[in-house]
């Protein structure tokens, strides 16, 4: 069988091989630490659950419009108002099943062979591949720890080409926590008007921000640069809805139809019984459970981080959102796979090596797990490291 040339550009998700290896390990009996999860270990708040179980009881089991019901998108109008201070019709909506498929339908929707999209690293292990499917190329834009992981007006502009076509941009980040600051966001929207590239904001991490920081989303920086942006959000990491795969995105009309179009001759609508859990979980904002939760991730980060910093020559970048530590290895003298295997076969303790996130110096650790684990996490990787 010859496969299409397309999939041999593509890597297989890194992040899912170590995470498997580790559940087999424990499967078989083995007693693993796992700070690999890419969700968090909250489970689905109870009223959400009754919301899909009225919506199957109800019979809402058929299909709805490609793009998801009206009143979803009127609820994800209303998040956008409320949460972000941006006014949308519902015509500039479009839902998906989940946030990794709205993000791949626009590289879908936007590049033409050989267009180039601006990745800064480090960045989501899925963003190049999913560039590289759609005939893109994704072009890299390195940053430092010392810089926080952010790049500034320099380190965008030396990427811009005649092929730029959008830049993609994750405040909470995956796999650093970096928050961009207004300010930030300003500096980086203005390259994007000037250049007239589209910005594509992953936005999905925007409820898991700590020490009261505030998430600022691109579009909401003035109308001109709302008209040049696609924002990205879901459910999944804010109400802990990892499973019910929805996503959502809002930008161009024009996009949202060729979106609604590509939805329509391939996947369908979002799950409809996932669509009536996400309306309830979006209109309610479920704000107590939401702020407990955020609650609980600050205070495993800075167990985390004493932890860490406890740990001779684990360099830690505190984050500021999400639930990862990107923490740099490089002074053990090993790449970061081989940090992380042999970490999982010689200490039991799953992490994920930093070369997929664009940098093969660190590894990402992940705090969507109880405070006991990741005091037992950072004992067996200590006394690991340390006979290093
Ligand atoms: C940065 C980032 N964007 C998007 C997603 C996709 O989220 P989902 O498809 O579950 O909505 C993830 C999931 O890990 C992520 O880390």
């Amino acid at each position: 069988m010859k496969y299409s040339a397309r999939m041999d550009e593509v890597k297989p998700s890194a992040t899912l091989a170590i995470t498997s290896k580790a559940k087999a390990l424990r499967a078989s009996g083995e007693d693993v630490i796992i700070l690999a999860a890419g969700e968090p270990d909250f489970d689905t708040p109870e009223e959400v659950k009754k919301a899909a179980i009225e919506a199957v009881n109800s019979g809402d089991t058929k299909y709805t419009p490609a793009g998801g019901r009206l009143s979803l998108k009127e609820a994800i109008k209303r998040k956008f108002k409320d949460d972000n201070s941006l006014d949308y019709d519902v015509s500039e909506i479009v839902v998906s099943s989940g946030a990794k498929h709205s993000l791949y339908n626009i590289f879908q929707v936007i590049c033409n062979d050989g267009d180039e999209v601006i990745i800064i690293h480090p960045y989501w292990v899925s963003y190049p591949e999913m560039v590289r499917l759609a005939g893109g190329v994704p072009k890299f834009v390195k940053t430092s720890a010392e810089k926080g992981f952010k790049a500034g007006e320099e380190d965008i502009l030396s990427a811009v080409s005649g092929r730029t076509k959008a830049l993609v941009i994750n405040s909470p980040s995956n796999p650093c926590g970096a928050i961009y600051s207004r300010e930030d966001l300003r500096k980086i929207a203005k390259i994007c008007i000037e250049k007239d590239i589209l910005i594509i904001s992953d936005e999905i991490y925007e409820k898991i921000i700590f020490d009261g920081q505030e998430h600022a989303s691109i579009a909401s920086i003035s109308p001109e640069v709302k008209a040049k942006t696609i924002v990205v959000n879901g459910v999944s990491k804010s109400f802990s809805m990892t499973g019910w795969r929805i996503g959502y995105m809002a930008g161009d009309k024009e996009m949202i139809k060729k979106v609604n179009t590509l939805q329509s001759h391939s996947t369908s609508n979002p799950c409809s019984i996932s669509q009536a859990a996400a309306e309830y979980a979006i209109s309610k904002g479920l704000t107590e459970e939401m702020e407990r939760n955020c609650s609980k991730f600050q205070e495993r980060r800075d167990v985390l981080m004493k932890g860490l910093l406890s740990i001779d020559k684990a360099k830690p970048f505190k984050p500021e959102g999400a639930f990862y530590f990107f923490c740099d290895i490089s002074g053990y003298g090993l790449d970061s796979m081989t940090f992380a295997e042999r970490l999982l076969d010689e200490a039991k303790v799953a992490v994920i090596p930093g070369a997929p996130f664009g940098d093969d110096r660190f590894i990402r650790i992940s705090f969507a797990t109880d405070v006991d684990t990741i005091k037992k996490g950072i004992t067996r990787i200590k006394e690991w490291a340390g006979s290093l």
